[in-house]
């Protein structure tokens, strides 16, 4: 089965009331975990890669490894979709290689770390639905920030999210899915106290356009279980806490779709190979390392398959929509952005 446009699942959990997790590639193991668990669960899957990891693994790399999982597992549907692209020519450039959604990130500058104003963001992600959409490829925006920093990219800054402003940043920039700041934060220190996650604002939103597929990122509940294990066995993450599962959940009812996922599973890994190095000092075969990190992974992406109830779900979403038929569906529904609605 080809990549599929992220739209093409996005659209299915629309119309079935589900949420579908994107969870963050940088390697074989990561993307053998998330895929051997999509094709167990027979769930649908967005495979996402950051910038950071485009250049930790090489486009060419993430992409050739996507292919192999996909020879490998030929019942998952999986869409490969860039996290957080900071600039259209960086969005330009994953569609150049194949991915089959991007995300322009314009609520924070190039530098990822601050936020933009109003017009500058409609700005660059008008620029980017204009081009995805020509080549059939979906196109996810942000408005509002989070909370949290990972690998440099996020600001301090929480900007929750302005509903009246957000119907009218998806009808003038026609975006497919669009990233909420409604209390989620990035990373694995989340929250000083319990987390708050205004599903009004979600609500409110999904009331306005049913159709746009809302997006939460920093996703992950940072279990205290899996934090343990690392602290278990030498590593140091005191304080760290997420969003428990079940008000991921409650989103979902409220109208998200696509669920950013990649502390947890970063820390499943971490607690597996700790146990490892501090259990059997003498070990120094990768692979019996990395295997119990790729089991623990595949068990994080399990849990919340069946949790957001995106298991089973794979076979009602039908035959892949190519590219071409996507952009043809997009100009026929004139899914393009109004250009004489952007100041500047
Ligand atoms: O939101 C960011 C993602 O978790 C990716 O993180 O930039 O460290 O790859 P990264
Ligand atoms: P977490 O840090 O909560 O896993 O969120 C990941 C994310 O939002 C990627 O875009
Ligand atoms: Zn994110």
């Amino acid at each position: 089965m080809p990549l599929v446009p992220m739209k093409q699942i996005l659209d299915n959990a629309i119309e079935k009331n589900y949420g579908v997790g994107a969870f963050n590639i940088n390697n074989m193991e990561q993307t053998l975990a998330i895929m051997s668990a999509a094709d167990r669960t027979e769930s649908p899957v967005i495979l996402q890669a950051s910038r950071g990891a485009r250049k930790y693994a090489g486009s060419v790399m993430i992409y050739g490894l996507v292919q192999a999982a996909m020879k490998l597992y030929p019942n998952v549907v999986v869409s490969l979709h860039l996290d957080h692209g900071n600039i259209p020519a960086s969005c330009k450039e994953a569609m150049d290689d194949g991915w089959t959604s991007v995300m322009m990130d314009g609520s924070l500058d190039e530098s990822g770390k601050i936020p933009t104003d109003y017009d500058t963001n409609l700005r660059v992600t008008a620029e980017v639905v204009q081009e995805g959409h020509a080549r059939g490829i979906t196109v996810e925006g942000e408005l509002g920030t989070l909370g949290g920093v990972e690998d440099g990219h996020g600001s301090d800054q929480v900007i929750l999210t302005d509903p009246v402003q957000a119907a009218e940043f998806a009808e003038i920039t026609q975006v497919d899915a669009l990233a909420l700041g409604f209390g989620t934060s990035h990373g694995a220190f989340k929250f000083k106290a319990a987390p708050e996650l205004r599903y009004d604002i979600v609500e409110a939103v999904n009331k306005a356009n049913p159709k746009l597929a809302l997006v939460s990122h920093g996703s992950s509940s940072v279990p205290p279980d899996l934090v343990a294990i690392v602290n278990k066995y030498g590593g140091s993450m005191p304080g760290a806490s997420g969003v428990p599962v079940d008000q991921i959940v409650n989103s979902i009812d409220y109208g998200v779709r696509k669920i950013n996922i990649d502390t947890d599973l970063r820390i499943a890994a971490t607690g597996a190979i700790r146990t490892i190095f501090s259990e059997k000092p003498q070990e120094f075969d990768v692979r019996k390392y990395l295997e119990p990190a790729m089991e623990a992974m595949s068990q994080v992406v399990e849990d919340r398959m069946v949790s957001f109830r995106t298991a089973g779900k794979a076979s009602g979403i039908g035959t892949p929509i190519t590219l071409e038929a996507m952009a043809a569906s997009y100009k026929t529904d004139g899914a393009f952005p109004d250009f004489d609605r952007i100041k500047g």
